[in-house]
C-alpha cells in the first residue's frame, strides 16, 4: 500500500452514483489544495485524482469496462512506483489529469448475461494486474485476501471463478478510481482541435458526452483519448432492432423477466445463435421455466466446443501480439480465421455436455423416435436460418418466425431431399448473435479528414502496434493522439476483445501515452474559462 492510498476498513461515502469527492469540487481553482486527509472516510483511493471538466486533461478514456480499468490500474501502479516495468520519469513529478467516462450508472461487466452459475472462460491469473505486476494491489488473489476468502477459494480447486465473483472483483478494483470515473456519461463525439498558435497540427481532442439521466452535454478537452467501448449488439436482419420481445443476449437478464414474467407459464421461446451466450440462455430457460417450450436455432450443423487446449491457448499469450501484428496481412487474416473456434460461435465443453444430458433425458421422458423428438419441449435445431419475422396470428403479442430449414440436405436419407421452410410462433426471441466493435468509427466521424488516405468513403481507422491511431503525417501533434482498445482484433489478434492480455496491454498504453519523450503533461495548456 502506498503512503497516498487509503486502506480498507474506512467508510465509503457516495451520493448516488456520483462520488462525494466529485461533488465537492465546484470551484476548479480550489481542488488542487485538497489533501488526502480531506477525504477521510473514503476507502481504497487510488493515486488518480479528480480533474474538473474545464481543465485540459492528459487522458480521457471512453468507457470504463475491463480494458479501461486495466489502464487505470497500470497508471496507479506506475504512480505507486511498485511496478519496475512502469518506471516512467514523466510521472514522477505530477499526477496526470485523467477522466474515465462510462455510460452505465455504476461499474458492471456484461450484467445482462450474469446468469447464475456462469463461469469465467479464462484463468483468474489473467486479471487486471498479475501478468504485468503480480505484486500489485489489484490482483485477484489480493482481492480474495482483502475479502477474507483466499483459503476457501483455494478449496474450490479451480482457475475459473464464477462470473459473479469476477465482476465483484472488478467492481472492487473500479471502486479505487471513484475520483476519476464519471458514470452515466455516454460519449457521443470526439472532435480534433488545432492549437491557436504553432504548426497548425491537432494538439487536443474535445470529448463530448451526454449525461444519460439529464441529457445535458459535457465537453472535456484532452491531449490523449483512449476509446474502449467494447462491443455493441449485433442484431442481424431480418430481426427488428427495437422489438420489445426480440431481445439481444446482452439484455437477457435485464429484460427476460419482464417478457417471461411467470416461471410456471408454458411460454414458447426461440433462441438464435451457436455461441456461449446462446447456449447459456437456452440452458437457463430450460432450468428456470420448466413448462416452457424452447428451441435453439443454429445456422451451422451443430454446437461445437471452444478450443482452450494448452498449445492452442498460446495464441492468447501477451507476447503473441508482436508476431501477429508483424505478420503479413493475408497471413494474419487466415490465422485469425483458423483460430476463431477458440472464442466465436463456440461453447465450453462442460455446458455442451450438460445440454446433451438435458436432451437425452427427454428421450427417456418423451420417447426416442423422430416423431417423438418433434414433440420434445426443448430442441436444438441445426441448419436453421430465420428469414422473416412477423406478428403471430396465434400468440397474443407474439412473434411468427419463418425459418429456412436446410437440415434435409444434410440429414435426410431420402434421395433428392430439398430444403424447406417452417413457421414457429413464439412469445419471445433471444438473439445471441454476437457483437460489432466499431463504435470508434462513429465517434471519430469528425476526424476523418485526418486519415492517412484522405477522407475516402469506406476507409477504416488503422492503429500502430501500440494501439495509437495512424493519422496523416504531421496532422496531429506528437504529444496528442487517440488509442483504440478492443477493436483491433484484425491487427493484434484474437486476444484483443478478451481479458487475456489486459494487464500487460494496460501497461503498454500507459507507456505509450506517458513515457513518450514528448509528453509534457497538460499543465502548460491551463484552465479553460469556466462554462
Ligand atoms: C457475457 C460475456 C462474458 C464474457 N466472459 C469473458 C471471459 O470469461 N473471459 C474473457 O476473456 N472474455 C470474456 N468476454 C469478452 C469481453 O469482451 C471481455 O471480458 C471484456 O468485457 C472486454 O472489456 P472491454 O472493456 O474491452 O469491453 P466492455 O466490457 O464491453 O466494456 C466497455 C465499456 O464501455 C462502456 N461504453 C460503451 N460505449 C460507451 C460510450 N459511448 N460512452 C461511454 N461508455 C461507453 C460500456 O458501458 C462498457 O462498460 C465476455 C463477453 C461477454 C459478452
Ligand atoms: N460465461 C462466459 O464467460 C460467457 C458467456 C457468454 C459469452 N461469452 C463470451 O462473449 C463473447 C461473445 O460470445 P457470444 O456467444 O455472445 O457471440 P459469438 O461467439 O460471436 O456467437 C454469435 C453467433 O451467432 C451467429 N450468428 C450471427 N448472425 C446470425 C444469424 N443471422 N442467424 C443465426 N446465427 C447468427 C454467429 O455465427 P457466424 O459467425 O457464423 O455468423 C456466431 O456463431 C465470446 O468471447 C464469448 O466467449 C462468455
Amino acid at each position: 500500500m502506498s503512503p497516498h492510498a487509503i486502506d480498507d476498513g474506512m467508510l465509503q461515502h457516495q451520493r448516488g452514483s456520483v462520488p462525494i469527492m466529485q461533488n465537492t469540487f465546484t470551484d476548479p481553482n480550489e481542488f488542487h489544495d485538497l489533501e488526502d486527509d480531506d477525504f477521510f472516510g473514503i476507502k481504497n483511493r487510488s493515486h488518480l485524482r479528480y480533474t474538473h471538466e474545464n481543465e485540459i486533461h492528459d487522458m480521457v478514456c471512453v468507457g470504463f469496462g475491463p480494458a479501461s480499468l486495466a489502464i487505470a490500474v497500470a497508471l496507479h501502479d506506475a504512480l505507486d512506483g511498485t511496478d519496475p516495468s512502469l518506471d516512467i520519469p514523466g510521472l514522477n513529478d505530477r499526477t496526470p489529469k485523467v477522466a474515465f467516462l462510462e455510460k452505465q450508472n455504476q461499474f458492471a461487466w456484461h450484467a445482462g448475461m450474469l446468469l447464475p452459475g456462469a463461469r469465467m472462460q479464462i484463468t483468474f491469473m489473467k486479471d487486471m494486474a498479475t501478468l504485468r505486476n503480480p505484486r500489485s494491489q489489484f490482483t485477484f488473489l489480493n482481492y480474495l485476501f482483502k475479502h477474507d476468502r483466499l483459503v476457501e477459494f483455494m478449496n474450490l480447486n479451480t482457475f475459473l471463478p464464477s462470473r459473479i465473483e469476477y465482476e465483484d472483483y472488478m467492481r472492487w478494483c473500479a471502486g479505487w478510481f471513484e475520483d476519476s470515473v464519471h458514470y452515466g456519461q455516454e460519449v457521443v463525439k470526439i472532435t480534433p482541435e488545432k492549437s491557436a498558435s504553432g504548426s497548425g497540427a491537432i494538439t487536443t481532442f474535445n470529448v463530448l458526452s451526454r449525461d444519460v439521466a439529464t441529457g445535458q452535454l459535457h465537453s472535456r478537452r484532452t491531449k490523449h483519448v483512449v476509446i474502449a467501448p467494447g462491443g455493441r449488439p449485433n442484431i442481424p436482419k431480418p430481426f427488428p432492432a427495437d422489438h420489445p420481445k426480440i431481445i439481444h443476449s446482452s439484455q437477457f437478464q435485464h429484460i427476460s423477466t419482464k417478457v417471461l414474467k411467470d416461471p410456471q407459464y408454458p411460454y414458447r421461446v426461440a433462441v438464435v445463435g451457436n455461441g456461449q451466450s446462446a447456449a447459456e440462455i437456452f440452458d437457463f430457460l430450460h432450468s428456470n421455466y420448466p413448462n416452457s417450450r424452447t428451441c435453439l436455432l443454429v445456422k451451422q450443423s451443430t454446437l461445437r466446443p471452444s478450443d482452450d487446449s494448452p498449445f492452442v491457448n498460446e495464441i492468447f499469450n501477451p507476447g503473441r501480439v508482436d508476431s501477429t501484428f508483424s505478420r503479413a496481412p493475408t497471413l494474419r487474416t487466415s490465422s485469425i480465421k483458423e483460430d476463431r473456434n477458440t472464442n466465436y460461435g463456440v461453447v465450453r465443453l462442460n455446458l455442451l455436455e450438460k445440454l446433451y444430458e438435458t436432451l437425452y433425458t427427454q428421450r427417456i421422458r418423451f420417447g426416442n423416435s423422430a416423431e417423438a423428438e418433434e414433440q420434445w419441449p426443448h430442441r436444438i435445431l441445426p441448419h436453421r436460418t430465420v428469414t422473416e419475422v412477423q406478428k403471430s396470428p396465434v400468440i397474443k403479442d407474439g412473434i411468427r418466425l419463418r425459418i429456412r430449414d436446410q437440415s434435409p440436405l444434410y440429414l435426410s436419407s431420402a434421395p433428392n431431399a430439398q430444403e424447406q421452410y417452417e413457421e414457429r410462433d413464439v412469445d419471445a426471441v433471444f438473439v445471441a448473435t454476437g457483437y460489432h466493435r466499431d463504435l470508434h468509427e462513429t465517434l471519430l466521424k469528425e476526424a476523418r479528414n485526418l486519415m492517412p488516405s484522405g477522407e475516402l468513403q469506406d476507409a477504416k481507422w488503422e492503429v500502430q502496434r501500440d494501439y495509437r491511431i495512424q493519422f496523416a503525417d504531421r496532422k496531429v501533434s506528437e504529444d496528442a493522439g487517440v488509442w483504440l482498445q478492443g477493436c483491433c482484433e484484425s491487427t493484434h489478434g484474437l486476444s484483443d476483445t478478451l481479458l487475456s492480455i489486459l494487464a500487460t496491454r494496460g501497461g503498454q498504453i500507459v507507456k505509450s501515452i506517458f513515457a513518450s519523450r514528448d509528453w509534457e503533461g497538460a499543465d502548460g495548456l491551463g484552465l479553460r474559462e469556466a462554462a
